[in-house]
């Protein structure tokens, strides 16, 4: 059967990844919390609360659980306000490409996202139809680098782990692909995302040949 095909959202398909750490460093700014890019990379792929509770931990701050509730919102609407701005031409090089070649071929195709606003942005997007199952933020009660996310995913798809592929822009995505068992495409730099079975730039990158090796 047709390779299962799993793509994370933020840094994979679009690049909101930038405002994620916008947005979260203005508000650690107000904190008087600073966190530089690199720092950042331990954000990517965690979910909002987790997030929050790093960036605290790093200030050495503590909040109130209404704080903290407020803080998140904050986040948030701020975040949204960049999301809002963006349109089908803000989709990464490539990826409708071969969004729309795996859906030929059909492959069963899944967002597996520890964000609440996915289905947000792929409907901005325009990309929901390629999507034959859709687990994010609202469905998971365990973060990457739990495999739950992926798990479920495939579960939906009716694959067995062996038989998907993982596309992930994060630290914890890359690790929670890896305990699923399942094959693990880094989309970033070697450096960072070193432990995924392939790494590349960005889809550009993949040429047709190792696209379907990967994916067949
Ligand atoms: C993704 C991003 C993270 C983000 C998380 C939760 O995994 O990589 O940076 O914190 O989703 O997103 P949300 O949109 O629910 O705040
Ligand atoms: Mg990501």
């Amino acid at each position: 059967s047709k390779k299962a095909i799993i793509f994370d959202l933020d840094g994979v398909i679009v690049d909101t990844a930038k405002f994620h750490f916008l947005a979260w460093r203005d508000l650690a700014n107000k904190l008087g919390i600073d966190f530089t890019e690199k720092e950042n990379e331990q954000l990517k792929g965690v979910s909002r609360v987790r997030s929050l509770e790093k960036i605290l931990a790093w200030g050495n701050k503590e909040l109130s659980s209404e704080d903290f509730e407020q803080y998140m919102q904050e986040k948030n609407e701020n975040y949204l306000k960049y999301v809002d701005q963006l349109t089908q031409a803000d989709i990464l090089p490539d990826v409708h490409k071969r969004l729309e070649e795996l859906k030929q071929k059909q492959h069963p195709i899944a967002l597996g996202s520890a964000s609440k606003n996915a289905r947000r942005i792929l409907k901005q997007m325009q990309l929901t139809h390629y999507f034959d199952a859709i687990v994010d933020g609202n469905e998971v009660t365990k973060a990457k680098p739990d495999p739950e996310v992926f798990l479920k995913a495939a579960e939906l798809l009716k694959a067995s782990p062996e038989d998907a592929v993982v596309f992930e822009d994060s630290v914890a995505g890359v690790q929670a692909a890896n305990q699923a068992q399942m094959l693990s495409v880094g989309i970033g730099e070697k450096s960072v995302l070193g432990e995924a079975d392939y790494v590349f730039k960005d889809f550009t990158e993949i040429s047709d040949k190792v696209f379907q090796q990967i994916t067949n």
